[in-house]
């Protein structure tokens, strides 16, 4: 069976979560495929608002959900949010976790805090989830990964050696350094002790399932411009979030990926520092902010708010081979007297429409922009109407700009979001 990619096409908090869960009910498996807990999947089950941080939106309908090799765990933060599905009703059994997957260290999110604090005005604005120091020791070949929480000795050897490591960073940091191998390697093996149960070779397991029939939705974290490699570098996180990662952060080969769901809120937020040519600094940012309650899922900081930006996401359709979109927040545009889409950049006196590699470059560029009219805020009732009736049409207005994206992008639109809710939303709509 071919398996499905969602991923996010802007700067992340586009609405995986939601389509994830609303896609899922279709699916057997859903996979979070990178990234860890700076990751925040808000869905809303019937009217409980449920945010996710590693596990898989897809256990809110008691899917199998695998955290995979590419993620970086948290497992205390794990057990909690596992303890919190339990809470909900949520079948937790269902939970695996690749043994290959690398283990965020409290040490690690220490040294987040440093490397921040040390880049004054240059900081990258992280999570503070030491995310980016996880995926360092995976690559320097000297992470503890998930299977090594099961094993004393090799714990422990890996544990012996990072303290001495970690404990001269924290020196060049002028920071106190309080961990013990001892004390470390009982609390991590009893981690392992809880979890050990949901531990599986996730890779073998997923294409097992794929061999059998079985259908595989993979659940992205971030968005494409957060990407390590092609986001607005170094104003990104450490994992790859484009395609790639769904690949190598499962397991899977890439000719079973038949279709990838590029989300696309509506407009555009970011959390963070970093180059956002269409950020509105004026009160319509703040508009958009209250409007769509624009506050971080994992941090709580507002996220910076401004007009859609094609040029983005046409570079996401592209580095991705996305096949369709799920747009999000439809609702939150109705209303405005005038709505805007950046179609190109200006860049010295020259249009690109692409995402320039080099960053100087991204942050002089000027956005080009078509405008648009905003569409009659729509009740409950009146979307219903339209969801149950075929032959009736999306507001006139709202039609003229997804007609527009669709034509920019050229794939189709595959589902309309209009509403945090799981039932607030269109698939297959009509835009023709
Ligand atoms: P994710 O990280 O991509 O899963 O997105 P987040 O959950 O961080 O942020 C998206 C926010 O928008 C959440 O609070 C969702 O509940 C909410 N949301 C999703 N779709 C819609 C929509 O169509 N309209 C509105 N108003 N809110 C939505
Ligand atoms: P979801 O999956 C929005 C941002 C941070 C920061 C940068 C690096 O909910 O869309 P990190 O902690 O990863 O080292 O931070 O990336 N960031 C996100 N922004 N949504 C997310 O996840 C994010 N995860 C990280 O704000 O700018
Ligand atoms: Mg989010």
């Amino acid at each position: 069976m071919p398996a499905t990619v969602i991923l996010g096409t802007q700067f992340g908090d586009e609405g995986k979560g939601k389509v994830t869960d609303v896609l899922s009910d279709k699916y057997d498996v859903v996979v979070r495929y990178q990234g860890g807990a700076n990751a925040g999947h808000t869905l809303f089950i019937e009217n409980t608002k449920i945010a996710f941080h590693h596990i898989p939106s897809g256990i809110v309908r008691n899917k199998i959900s695998i955290l995979g090799n590419g993620m970086v765990i948290n497992p205390p933060q794990l057990i909690k949010e596992m303890d919190e599905a339990s809470k909900y009703g949520f079948k937790t059994d269902n939970i695996k976790i690749s043994r290959k997957a690398n283990v965020v260290m409290p040490y690690h999110k220490d040294l987040d805090s440093f490397e921040e604090l040390s880049r004054g005005n240059n900081k990258v604005g992280t999570t503070k989830q030491g995310i980016g120091p996880t995926y360092i020791d995976k690559v320097a070949r000297t992470g503890i990964r998930m299977e090594d929480l099961l094993n004393k000795e090799s714990l422990s050897e890996k544990l012996s050696t990072q303290l001495k490591i970690k404990r001269g960073l924290y020196n060049l940091y002028e920071q106190p350094f309080k961990y013990t191998v001892n004390e470390l390697l009982k609390e991590y093996m009893n981690y392992g002790k809880i979890l050990s149960h949901h531990m599986i070779d996730s890779d073998v397991y997923i294409n097992d399932m794929l061999m059998h029939g079985k259908r595989v939705l993979l659940e992205g974290a971030q968005g494409v411009f957060l990407d390590v490699d092609h986001g607005t570098y170094p104003y990104v996180t450490s994992s790859n979030t484009t395609i790639g990662g769904a690949i190598t952060g499962s397991g899977i080969a890439p000719q079973y990926i038949k279709r990838v769901i590029g989300i696309m809120k509506a407009y555009t937020t970011r959390v963070g520092e970093g180059p956002f040519p269409t950020e509105l600094k004026d009160g319509i940012g703040i508009e958009l902010q209250k409007k769509g309650h624009e506050f971080g899922t994992t941090t709580n900081r507002p996220r910076r708010c401004g007009w859609g930006d094609l040029v983005i996401v046409k570079t996401a359709v592209i580095l991705n081979g996305i096949t369709d979109i799920a747009i999000t927040k439809v609702d939150t545009l109705a209303d405005f007297d005038e709505i805007k889409l950046a179609v190109a950049y200006k860049l010295d006196g020259e249009e690109i429409t692409h995402v320039p590699s080099s960053i100087k470059d991204m942050e002089r560029v000027v956005p080009v922009y078509k405008k648009f009219t905003g569409w009659k805020e729509l009740t409950d009732k009146e979307w219903n109407a339209i969801k149950k009736n075929k032959n009736s049409k999306l507001p006139k207005n709202l039609l003229i700009y997804l007609k527009f994206i669709e034509k920019y992008l050229q794939i189709p639109i595959k589902a309309v979001s209009y509403g945090p809710k799981r039932d607030q939303i269109i698939l297959n709509p009509s835009i023709r």
